[in-house]
């Protein structure tokens, strides 16, 4: 089993490159099913979730292929079969995204039900609420949701709960429905933004791009197109904190500022200089102290729930009392317990974290539990005395690309290692 071994107290300083967005590329690699012609989307990060989803389509047929850059070329008249199987979506829930366009362009589809997960059940009923809003007939049997419809039907559909992935789906699905579709209570977040622009470049009408009321007039088909995914705001933010936690300086090149708001403004609350660029962002704390920060992860533009645990390490740090409310899943406070393990002081209440900074933690055996779990532990090992051992990384691998050498190359001491 491989695992990062982590000396800490390190303050890191010189400049990292952010990769193209984990929850940009997916939905658009979901969208390629939508393309009658061949696709190419750009800044496609080396991911093991990439990877899935590409599976999942190349297994319906698609024909895929990545070139030296890494960049994804698909072309959809090889498609041969409408199922997503068990085996692939059980390891990633958000292959529930090729749902929406299946059904929208071949009329019918077959993905197997996602499971539960480590921070929580994350049901889809959202995802069908919607499509049978539209006319598909839906039915979940032997584990699998079987959905079918001559042509979807635009329909005024109303999400009692902010959904990113939801939002996506029947985006996907409205694009080649018959007439108009209004989604209310649409999610905002950027990746849903960047889908929604790679759709207006295939041909779809889109209206009220990036606010919570989406208009989608149905068009017939779609053609392909060149699309570059956005920058990652989450490793952005995850590399800023890797900073903060250590006192160092950082700048990060390829981001989009403009996408972090909330989570910027916190780390100049939490003591942080933070300057922007167009593309750029960095961050200083040498010779300032960590205050810690009172969170309320809510959906974008508030703070975002896939930051929470990286701050949870920064306040376990830090000065002062901070408290951490999760309000986006139900089961997200399991790196609490392992933050524990390093010693640090902090009481969990529900989804609320009462954490008293102290700012001398040591280094420990921890074990991460979900991708943004192990953000946390690997930034806790890094302020951490002494050594610190993450197990489980292949949640890290999931999410953040080469984050061993992006790390060591700004002086982490940081190793991938293999123990039994
Ligand atoms: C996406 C992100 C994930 C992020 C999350 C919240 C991707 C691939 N993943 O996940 O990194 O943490 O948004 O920003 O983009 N819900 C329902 N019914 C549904 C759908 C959702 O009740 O049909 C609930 C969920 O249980 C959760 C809340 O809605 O409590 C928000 O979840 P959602 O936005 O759907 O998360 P994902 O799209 O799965």
């Amino acid at each position: 089993m491989q695992k990062f071994l982590i000396e800490g107290g390190v303050a890191l300083e010189g400049e990292v490159e952010i990769s193209g967005a984990k929850n940009a590329v997916l939905p658009l690699l979901a969208a390629t099913l939508l393309a009658s012609t061949p696709m190419t989307i750009r800044n496609v990060p080396r991911l093991k979730d990439v990877s899935t989803l590409a599976a999942v389509i190349a297994g319906m047929g698609v024909t895929l292929s990545t070139d030296e850059h890494n960049n994804i070329h698909t072309d959809t008249s090889t498609i041969h079969t409408f199922k997503a199987p068990y085996e692939l979506v059980r390891t990633m829930r958000a292959s529930i995204l090729v749902l929406g366009p299946m059904v929208a362009r071949f009329g019918e589809a077959e993905v197997s039900l996602p499971g539960g997960c480590a921070i929580g059940d994350r049901p889809v009923n959202l995802h069908l609420m919607g499509l049978e809003a539209m006319g598909a007939e839906i039915v979940v049997e032997e584990g699998y949701i079987r959905a079918k419809a001559k042509r979807l039907k635009g329909a005024h559909i109303v999400m009692d709960i902010v959904s990113v992935t939801g939002t996506e789906n029947l985006l996907m699905a409205a694009v080649l429905a018959e007439g108009t579709t209004v989604l209310e209570n649409a999610a905002r977040e950027p990746e849903v933004v960047d889908l929604a622009n790679c759709l207006v470049k295939m041909g779809a009408k889109i209206d009220g791009i990036g606010t919570s009321k989406i208009t989608v007039e149905g068009v017939d088909s779609l053609s392909g197109c060149d699309y570059t995914v956005l920058p990652d705001r989450i490793e952005t933010g995850t590399y800023l904190a890797a900073a903060a936690i250590t006192g160092g300086h950082i700048k990060v090149l390829n981001a989009a500022p403009d996408t972090l708001d909330a989570v910027l403004q916190k780390f100049r609350e939490a003591g942080a200089v933070v300057n922007t660029g167009a593309d750029w962002i960095e961050l200083d704390m040498r010779g300032r102290t960590l205050k810690a920060v009172d969170i309320r992860t809510d959906p974008y533009p508030a703070f975002p729930t896939d930051m929470q645990a990286q701050f949870m390490a920064m306040n376990a740090f830090s000065q002062g009392i901070g408290v951490i409310v999760e309000t986006i899943f139900e089961n997200r406070m399991m790196h609490v317990a392992e933050l524990k393990r390093l010693g640090a002081n902090i009481r969990l209440e529900g989804n609320t974290a009462i954490v008293a900074g102290m700012p001398n933690l040591k280094g420990a055996p921890v074990m991460a539990t979900d991708l943004r779990a192990s953000a946390c532990l690997i930034l806790a090992g890094l302020a951490a005395q002494g050594k610190t051992l993450v197990d489980r990384i292949y949640h890290t691998d999931r999410g953040y690309e080469r984050i061993e050498e992006k790390l060591s190359r700004i002086g982490a001491k940081i190793s991938r290692v293999n123990e039994a």
